[in-house]
């Protein structure tokens, strides 16, 4: 962020390390902030902010509390959090076909999780503002050039020239813009029922050809378009009509400016909500405890996802932990672990057992996604040779499955899933019942940022975690 810029709106609280002070939507302006994009006009990025504060929300206070409560019986195991999107979305795929996909797979996949595991599921999609991403490098370097990082959409483009990395602070009122439009469009089709995107007859079952757990699959798809018919013919309606569909959005909590400018009091009612979004997060790499994510994210009312992997040191946890849920609020906090396959096994355990002896509430949920990022140089095809970032259906599913086993062990309760997933037919990750290896991953690789579980990849996942959840066909 610019400096100058901070140093004008600075609301004065004292510095850290003296424990918390009084908070205001800029408090987060005197720390130190991580992952900003550096604006070159601090005169452009003010009018930007201001244009901002002006803008309507997106979401609702009422929303955003609705979504609490239901994240409070998460926690308590009476319900099942499915959260998933894309890792970085893109403007220019803000259109209707792609926002219908994403909004199909996750309908679906929720359908076969209530069936697999007898609990409602809540549903949240990363998308509607999941435009800004965190970087390992600042800075990006190809044949001796050297520009900003692409931080994703709402700083600058991926295409790699020095116009489209330059950081323009106007792009955060088309993230605005765009979020709007996506999420106008969800309402919309939820509203209208849903009804063929909740049929089986309408999901596309092709890949259980090749599974050998394809006898099962049918089974599971038919016994859920069994049940719905069922009670669409008991009440004469759509179960879009019978069950209210509820759906909500998150994104991570990154570009302070942004943040801080859709965050907002409502009448009659105390506090602050960043209405943009029901559920921020908090990224592993933005999780200090000093930080000014941490501290921007303390004074908001919404329920705040808190990402944990490898490199999270437990004691700094337990601070975040007590800055932003410092009442112990059931449904404040979702604390989403992210290891890897092949580190769950060491590392979630010391976690679990340091939440647990504190008595908080929090829903702990698992994100197979981020530990199991890997580079590999596929052997032939388009791309041999080049280096494709990608992850193995298999260590995803193993993480999934070590998780409900040590939460088991612990005596907590795995209480969701964040997926990186699209509706569409990509080729990001490899395998699932098609068995897409890495040569596979030049025929339809699209993601700027992380690899995604492509259409039928999430469907088979999520029959996977219906079927080890115990009410799942056996
Ligand atoms: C993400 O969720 O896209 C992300 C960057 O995650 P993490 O902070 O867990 O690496
Ligand atoms: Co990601």
């Amino acid at each position: 962020m610019d400096p100058d810029a901070a140093s004008q709106a600075s609301a004065g609280p004292s510095p850290s390390g003296v424990g918390p002070s009084a908070w205001s939507p800029e408090s987060w302006r005197d720390r130190p902030a991580l992952q900003q994009p550096r604006y070159e006009d601090p005169e452009e990025v003010r009018s930007v902010v201001a244009q901002l504060k002006a803008l309507p929300p997106l979401v609702t206070s009422w929303e955003i509390e609705s979504l609490r409560g239901q994240l409070a019986e998460a926690a308590r195991g009476n319900r099942f959090l499915l959260q998933g999107g894309d890792c970085a979305e893109r403007f220019d795929e803000c259109t209707p076909d792609r926002i219908t996909s994403k909004l199909k797979i996750l309908l679906q996949m929720s359908l076969v999780l209530v069936h697999g595991g007898g609990r409602r599921v809540i549903r949240v999609g990363r998308f509607a503002g999941q435009y800004a991403k965190p970087r390992s490098a600042d800075m990006e370097t190809r044949d001796g050039v050297e520009l900003p990082s692409y931080r994703g959409d709402n700083v600058n483009l991926s295409s790699f020239d020095a116009e489209a990395r330059r950081p323009d602070p106007a792009r955060l009122i088309r993230g605005h813009t765009c979020s709007a439009m996506s999420l106008n469009f969800i309402r919309a089709l939820i509203d209208g029922g849903f009804a063929d995107l909740h049929h089986p007859e309408y999901w596309d079952l092709g890949f259980v050809e090749h599974s050998p757990l394809r006898a099962e699959y049918e089974r599971m798809a038919e016994s859920i378009g069994e049940s719905l018919r069922f009670m669409e013919s008991v009440a004469d309606a759509t179960v879009g009509q019978i069950n209210r569909v509820d759906f909500f959005t998150s994104h991570e909590a990154l570009v302070l400016l942004y943040e801080s400018a859709m965050t907002r009091s409502v009448p009659h009612r105390e506090g602050y909500w960043n209405l943009s979004t029901h559920m921020p997060w908090v990224g592993v790499r933005t999780g200090d405890p000093d930080g000014a994510h941490v501290e921007y994210l303390r004074g908001i009312r919404n329920p705040i996802g808190v990402k944990v992997g490898p490199s999270t040191d437990t004691q700094s946890l337990l601070k975040v932990l007590d800055l932003l849920d410092p009442d112990d609020e059931p449904g404040r906090i979702n604390l989403i672990h992210r290891f890897g396959a092949h580190e769950i096994g060491r590392g979630l355990r010391p976690v679990l057992e340091a939440v647990k002896a504190t008595g908080r509430t929090v829903l702990f949920c698992c994100d197979p996604m981020h530990g199991n990022t890997e580079t590999v140089v596929p052997g032939s095809g388009p791309w041999e040779g080049m280096k494709v970032k990608t992850r193995k259906f298999a260590h995803i599913l193993a993480e999934l499955e070590q998780a409900i086993e040590i939460h088991e062990r612990v005596g907590t309760l795995l209480g969701g899933v964040h997926f990186e997933l699209t509706g569409d037919d990509v080729t990001e990750c490899t395998g699932g019942a098609r068995g897409l290896t890495d040569e596979d991953l030049a025929r339809s690789y699209r993601t700027h940022v992380d690899p995604r579980l492509n259409y039928e990849q999430a469907l088979e996942m999520a029959m996977l975690i219906a079927k080890r959840m115990g009410r799942g066909p056996r």
